[in-house]
């Protein structure tokens, strides 16, 4: 393996700014010595001031990496409501969420949305977590592969980089509902995802997440595969003790 293992926290829309912050803290705090990669992906109100916590509570070389949930394809103007990638770095982050299967489904996402975001991340000097997953019907109808590869066909630029680009595969029917597929099954979808990628542009050091329930209780079987480079944790992530429980799952 020729890249440390990814552990990121989406908070989703959770926690106000006393509970966020002092969440903030206790991860930098914990985060020390760790050796996977660590990031947070806090609500967008919450981003500058955790910013400021990160960097406050940082301890030794293990920065905690910060990102945003989504962005806007444009660098600015008249889009009410919506933020976009220049302002997320601007805030203090380094990462953002595209694509992430909830707004796929509550805002109508499409593949090509979502690229636009990829796109828009990479202007902005921002790596892009680009989440795709199939849903249960899918999965039972024998069509989970057809759909990741569409989704990763025309969700992705050609030309991603190891350095700006992560893969999230995310079954839609493991978040948060406790469930998860079997090592097999995230071994040989994640395979797959890999060799899509080395098809593309060589699949070395490209690191693809697992997400849906991941827990402190699973995560160590699941972060031993392979294939798997991380995880996207939600439910998880909510609390200091469970999600650092889950990075500290990687060594
Ligand atoms: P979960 O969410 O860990 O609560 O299942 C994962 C995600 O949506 O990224």
């Amino acid at each position: 393996m020729t890249y440390r293992k990814l552990i990121v926290g989406n908070w989703k829309m959770n926690l106000l700014a006393g509970e966020g912050l002092a969440l903030a803290g206790a991860v930098a705090a914990g985060a020390a010595d760790r050796v996977c990669d660590i990031g947070i992906a806090p609500p967008a109100v919450l981003l500058r001031e955790a910013a400021g916590v990160l960097a406050a509570n940082r301890k030794g070389q293990s920065a905690v990496l910060l990102g945003g949930q989504d962005c806007h394809s444009a660098v600015s103007g008249a889009h009410t409501g919506d933020i976009s990638a220049e302002m997320l770095k601007d805030a203090g982050c380094a990462f953002v969420i595209c694509g992430h299967s909830e707004r796929r489904q509550d805002h109508g996402e499409s593949d090509g949305l979502v690229r636009s975001k990829a796109l828009a991340a990479h202007r902005a000097g921002l790596m892009a977590i680009v989440c795709v997953g199939e849903t249960e019907a899918e999965r039972d109808a024998g069509k989970a592969d057809k759909v990741i590869l569409k989704q990763l066909n025309n969700s992705l630029p050609d030309w991603i980089e190891p350095s700006n680009f992560v893969i999230a595969y995310e079954p839609i029917w493991a978040i948060g509902t406790g469930r998860t597929p079997s090592l097999a099954e995230i071994g040989d979808m994640h395979g797959k995802i890999r060799g899509w990628r080395a098809a593309l542009a060589g699949g070395e050091g490209f690191r693809i997440l697992y997400g849906g329930s991941v827990k402190p209780g699973n995560a160590r079987e699941i972060l031993a595969l392979e294939e798997v480079g991380g995880a996207l944790v939600g439910g998880a992530s909510l609390k200091a003790a469970d999600f650092l429980g889950i990075c500290g799952a990687c060594g």
